[in-house]
C-alpha cells in the first residue's frame, strides 16, 4: 500500500470526529495530498490558533484539531445554515440526536415511495418554515435532506430555498451518533462564526494558521459550480480573498489556501499566478472531481495549494 493510500485508511478508520455532512468540495479525499505541505511550525509548536474561515464540512478542521494541540480554534462560513448546524451541535447534540433518531425511524422502516414522500414533506418545511421553527428540529432536517438528497448536495436556489432532489439510496446512514458526539465535545473548545471571510482578519498573528478553502474559481463555463452561497463567489471575491492573504502575510500568520488550476482548462490563464506572484509556492495536487457539470469530465485534475511559508 502506498502511503496516500495508507493515510486514506487511517483517516477513515478513525476513532476521532471527523465530517457529519457530505459537502461540494469537500476535502477528505484530498487530505492525504494536503497535509505535507502543512507548515512545520504546526509540529514545532509555535502556532497556537487554527483559523478555517471556509468550514464547509470541516475536513481540515477535524484532522488538525485532533491531531495537534492549539489554544484557539475559530471556524467560520457565510451560510447561516452551516453554521447553525456547528452551534446546535455545540450546544445541544443530545437533542439533536433524538430529532434525528427519530427521522432515520421514520426512513428506514418505510417503502421506498413513502420515503420520496417524506423527503419531499420534509424539505417543504425546512424552505417554508425558515424563521419560526425550532433550531434544533431545522439542523435535523438539513442532516436528514443532506443524506438523502441526490448526490448528498447542500445547495440553495437564489431565494435561499433547499431545492436539491430525493437521492435514491438503498439503506443511507443519516447520521452517527457517535460522532455527533465527539464533534459536540471538539466544538466546546471551538468559536464557531458567520461572517464573510474578511472578518478573519481578526485573528492575525504570528501563531496563528488560515486553512482557506473558498469556493473554487470554475476552470470552464460549464463547470460553473459556484453556488453555495445566494450570491456565488465571483472573481472579485477571489481577488479580496487575495488581498485579505497579503494582510495576513503582514501581519505573520502562516496561510495555506486550495483553489482550482485554470491552466488545466488553459495553460495561458494566468488569473492565480499574477494574484498570488509574491508567493511563487504554488503546488499542484491530482484530485478526483466528484462534482462536475460534465460528467465526462470527471477524472484527475490539476488543483492548486498556495502557501506563505517554504517548510
Ligand atoms: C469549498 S467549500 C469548503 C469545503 C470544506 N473545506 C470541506 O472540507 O468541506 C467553500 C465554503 O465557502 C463558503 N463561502 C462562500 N462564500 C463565502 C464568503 N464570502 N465568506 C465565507 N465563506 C464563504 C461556502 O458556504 C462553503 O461552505
Amino acid at each position: 500500500m502506498d502511503y496516500i493510500s495508507y493515510l486514506s485508511a487511517k483517516l477513515r478508520s478513525s476513532d476521532q470526529p471527523r465530517p457529519f455532512l457530505k459537502w461540494a468540495g469537500g476535502k477528505t479525499k484530498l487530505l492525504p495530498q494536503l497535509l505535507p505541505l502543512l507548515p512545520s511550525a504546526l509540529k514545532t509548536g509555535q502556532i497556537k490558533r487554527y483559523v478555517e474561515p471556509f468550514i464547509g464540512g470541516g475536513a481540515m478542521f477535524f484532522y488538525l484539531a485532533t491531531h495537534y494541540q492549539f489554544s484557539e480554534l475559530v471556524i467560520s462560513d457565510v451560510s447561516k445554515e452551516l453554521i447553525l448546524c456547528y452551534t446546535m451541535i455545540q450546544q445541544n447534540v443530545e437533542e439533536l440526536l433524538q430529532y434525528l433518531t427519530e427521522l432515520q425511524k421514520s426512513y428506514t422502516e418505510t417503502t421506498s415511495e413513502k420515503r420520496e414522500e417524506l423527503f419531499y414533506a420534509i424539505r417543504s418545511r425546512f424552505n417554508q418554515q425558515a424563521k419560526q421553527q425550532c433550531k434544533v428540529e431545522r439542523v435535523a432536517q438539513m442532516i436528514f435532506l443532506n443524506h438523502t438528497c441526490f448526490n448528498g448536495l447542500f445547495r440553495l436556489n437564489s431565494k435561499g430555498g433547499f431545492n436539491v432532489p430525493f437521492g435514491r439510496y438503498r439503506n443511507p446512514k443519516i447520521f452517527n451518533a457517535t460522532n455527533l458526539r465527539l464533534t459536540a465535545k471538539l466544538l466546546q473548545k471551538t468559536e464557531i462564526i458567520c461572517a464573510d471571510f474578511e472578518k478573519s482578519l481578526a485573528f492575525a498573528d504570528k501563531a496563528t494558521f488560515f486553512y482557506f478553502d473558498p469556493p473554487y474559481r470554475p476552470i470552464s463555463k460549464t463547470s460553473a459550480f459556484t453556488s453555495y452561497a445566494k450570491d456565488g463567489f465571483k472573481d472579485q471575491d477571489q481577488v479580496r480573498l487575495a488581498k485579505l492573504f497579503h494582510k495576513l502575510h503582514k501581519r505573520g500568520a502562516k496561510l495555506m489556501l486550495s483553489n482550482s488550476d485554470p491552466q488545466n482548462n488553459d495553460p495561458n490563464d494566468d488569473f492565480f499566478a499574477k494574484l498570488y506572484a509574491e508567493f511563487s509556492l504554488i503546488t499542484t495536487v491530482k484530485a478526483a472531481r466528484a462534482i462536475n457539470a460534465n460528467g465526462q469530465k470527471r477524472g484527475k485534475v490539476s488543483e492548486l495549494v498556495i502557501t506563505n511559508y517554504f517548510s
